[in-house]
């Protein structure tokens, strides 16, 4: 079977996309249009056109402005059904969205109507496509701890969020700047998540776990240069979420083929590929999977454990587990 085929066959789960990055032009167009919300170009396809980011920081001046359409819960329900369906036609059944509430609460939109839509979105994709999710609420770094208190404050007194994750501007705004927040989220049994390694220093990977009690990694692909720091996410089977587009598109990595992530699966690494903002950075996941194992000729074997390591990674119940990987025995033939 072609590796293609193959991976279009594979039960999917989607540890690390952003649903802000899931925002398409034309999807932009029609909300801004609703919303009187005029963006700043003259089209989609002249905003599709402007997507050329040099790091990351170039990129979120972008996403967040992009993010002005967005207001009432029908927009935050419309924007994750819409990502739902293509994740469906990829056959992805199980997906942990991150959102980003401070990004919207900061223009005066109610977090309830932020997180409402995304729900109930959710549940109408477990109900209609089969879909099960965990919600991860991201805390914006690059903001004041107290900020994040604050948010964390009003997801706690709302509920509905699974996790809290760590996103935004890395350099400059490292794990220890939110001890506090995250051994409160800890303490109100969130999940923990944080973006690390992107482009900050291995450092950061090593205090994310250490200091805020992060469960997964997102991205990570710096772990490479500290053999310790290897060795020891190696032996705790760290699940990193790896997003091999997104580094290309912010220049974290020279070219797809330059990419760590083979690498990192030689250190036996517990990898998983992902989209994180793919209306942004070319690909949602099949499209993602599929280039990242051609450019790193990939074989079947390692197509099949990046699939395993993100069900394993996952924190799908563990019944939903057991379903997803008798899937992926099928699949895999
Ligand atoms: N927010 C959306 N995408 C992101 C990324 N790749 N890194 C940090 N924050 C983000
Ligand atoms: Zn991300």
């Amino acid at each position: 079977m072609p590796l293609e085929s193959l991976i279009r066959r594979l039960p999917k789960v989607e540890l690390h996309v952003h649903l802000e990055g899931t925002l398409e032009p034309d999807l932009a167009f029609a909300l801004g249009e609703r919303n009187g919300v005029p963006l700043p170009f003259s089209s989609p396809d002249a905003m599709r056109a402007a997507y050329r980011f040099t790091d990351l920081q170039s990129f979120l001046d972008v996403y967040y402005a992009s993010c002005s359409v967005l207001k009432t819960e029908q927009d935050f329900y419309d924007l994750t059904w819409a990502y739902l369906l293509k994740a469906d036609r990829e056959n992805v059944r199980h997906v942990e969205p991150f959102f980003d509430p401070q990004t919207h609460t900061a223009r005066g939109v109610r977090y309830a109507e932020v997180v409402e839509g995304v729900r109930r979105a959710l549940a109408a994709g477990r109900s209609e496509l089969g879909i099960t999710s965990k919600l991860i609420m991201c805390i914006l770094r690059d903001l004041t701890a107290h900020d994040a208190m604050t948010t964390l404050d009003q997801a706690l007194g709302h509920g509905g969020i699974d996790g809290i994750g760590l996103d935004s501007g890395e350099v400059g705004n490292p794990p220890a700047k939110f001890v506090e927040v995250f051994a409160k989220a800890r303490a109100a049994h969130l999940h923990v998540v944080a973006h690390a390694g992107e482009e900050g220093p291995p450092s950061y990977i090593a205090d994310s776990i250490g200091l805020l009690g992060a469960e997964r990694i997102d991205h990570g692909v710096r772990v490479l240069e500290d053999p310790a720091l290897t060795r020891r996410l190696v032996a705790a089977k760290t699940c990193l979420t790896v997003c091999p587009l997104s580094n290309v598109s912010l220049r974290v990595v020279d070219s797809l083929e330059a990419h760590p992530l083979r690498k990192m699966l030689d250190a036996g690494l517990a990898v998983t590929v992902n989209s994180d903002d793919p209306a942004y950075f070319g690909g949602y996941l099949q499209e993602t999977i599929v280039r990242t194992a051609r450019a790193l000729s990939l074989d079947r074997d390692q197509v099949v454990t990046l699939a395993r390591n993100a069900i394993d990674g996952s924190f799908a119940t563990g019944v939903r587990k057991d379903e997803l990987r008798a899937e992926l025995e099928l699949a895999a033939g």
